[in-house]
């Protein structure tokens, strides 16, 4: 199976594309920020060319065929207001692992989860993807709150895994089969075209 690539996603009140050089601007304003950058894997962004080297690197991650990088737009106004990104896709294992950032004026409406469940049922549903995972660091709670609540689970801790902004920290697994995703999350509308 080939990388299940998505070209647009709408759920109620967002929808997901492929990230553009266009969206740097707004993704700066979320990834300038500390608070949303805590617990990700890279630096905040100090500049737009910071911005164009996190591109850079989502653009040789979807050349090797095992990720793509999402936008996650609001629909009342079109903005950015965050990311989703699939990767380490393994064809073999019909997997792949998720990452999601949110700029900091849209925490906890809910709009990641409609993100994720729009996102997991497409790739579960059409996309025939049988596992998707995702590793938090534990301290992080409203990712694994999150996770949980789109109905992931809790496999296990990897103890100090990471070594991130100088300080070392476990890991927790969670995964989701395309078997136990419930029917019908995410009410997701494929575009035309
Ligand atoms: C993680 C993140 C995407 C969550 O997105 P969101 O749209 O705010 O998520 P939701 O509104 O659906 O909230 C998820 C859950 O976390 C809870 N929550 C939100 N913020 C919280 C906080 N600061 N502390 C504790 N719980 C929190 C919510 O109440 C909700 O739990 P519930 O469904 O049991 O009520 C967002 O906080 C974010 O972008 N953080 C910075 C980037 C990041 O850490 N990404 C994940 C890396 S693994």
């Amino acid at each position: 199976m080939s990388f299940p690539l998505i070209t647009h996603i709408e759920a109620e009140r967002i929808a997901l594309r492929p990230v553009a050089a266009t969206d740097l601007p707004a993704l700066l304003a979320i990834n300038g920020d500390p608070q949303v950058t805590q617990f990700l894997p890279y630096a905040t962004w100090s500049s737009l060319d910071d911005g164009a080297a996190w591109l850079a690197r989502m653009e040789a991650l979807g050349a090797t065929g095992t990720g793509q990088q999402l936008v996650v737009v609001r629909r009342a106004d079109v903005a950015v207001i965050g990311t989703l990104l699939l990767f380490k896709h393994d064809a073999g294992s019909q997997r792949l692992e998720l990452g999601y950032v949110l700029g900091r004026a849209h925490w906890g409406q809910g709009l990641m989860r409609e993100a994720l469940q729009a996102v997991c049922s497409q790739l579960f549903g059409t996309l025939g993807v049988r596992r998707i995972e995702a590793e938090v660091n534990p301290a992080n709670v409203a990712s694994c709150r999150l996770l949980a609540r789109v109905g992931f689970t809790l496999e296990g801790t990897l103890r100090q895994r990471w070594v991130g902004k100088g300080i070392t920290y476990d890991t927790q697994v969670f995964g989701c089969l395309s078997h136990e995703w419930p029917q019908g999350a995410g009410a997701i509308t494929p575009a035309p075209g």
